[in-house]
């Protein structure tokens, strides 16, 4: 396997495309530690990402989001990064994935692998109601901000998670 060298390779992506699970797999393969976003948030807070989200608002869990993803970036270890889903619709955030210290690979699906995928989680507030409409929405949003950030773009689509993580660590050597 190849080394993305000393970067921080960045994972962002749809709810649902899988960032924690090959994040998990690569940190593995890589032997680098794994900053999974709404992982550190829970940590740090002590609550879950949904009780955050409906106790003190979407800002307050935006504020947390980019918190986290600029502490991910500044370590001095390469780690692999599994930024929450929401994390590029900051323009701050944007401009901070596109630094020397990220290599950001976008994890791209159709929206009806990913309403598939998001029917298992309990974290996504934002799919409470009407999760069909919910995402093609987000998606026509949020692909313009994904490709903007993006060194490299590698389909789930009909990939095993084995076989994603691979496609990733043959892109970003
Ligand atoms: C969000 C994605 C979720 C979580 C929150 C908001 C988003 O994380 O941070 O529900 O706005 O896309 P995942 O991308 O890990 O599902």
């Amino acid at each position: 396997m190849n080394d993305p060298g000393p970067d921080h390779l960045v994972l962002v992506g749809m709810m649902g495309v899988g960032k924690s699970t090959v994040g998990r797999m690569i940190a593995a393969e890589l032997d680098r530690p794994l900053h999974d976003s709404d992982e550190m948030i829970e940590e740090r807070t002590g609550r879950t990402v949904r009780e955050i989200w409906l106790t003190d608002g979407e800002p307050a869990f935006r504020a947390l989001e980019s918190e986290v993803l600029v502490e991910s970036l500044a370590a001095s270890e390469p780690s692999v990064i599994a930024a929450a889903g929401g994390v590029v619709l900051s323009e701050a955030n944007r401009d901070a994935l596109r630094g020397p210290e990220a290599h950001v690979v976008w994890l791209q699906a159709d929206v009806d692998v990913l309403l598939e995928r998001v029917r298992r989680g309990v974290h996504r507030p934002l799919l409470d109601d009407d999760p069909e409409a919910t995402l093609r929405t987000m998606y026509e949003q949020r692909a313009p901000l994904y490709q903007e950030v993006a060194d490299a773009i590698v389909s789930v689509d009909n990939r095993s998670i084995n076989d994603v993580a691979r496609a990733v660590l043959r892109c970003c050597g």
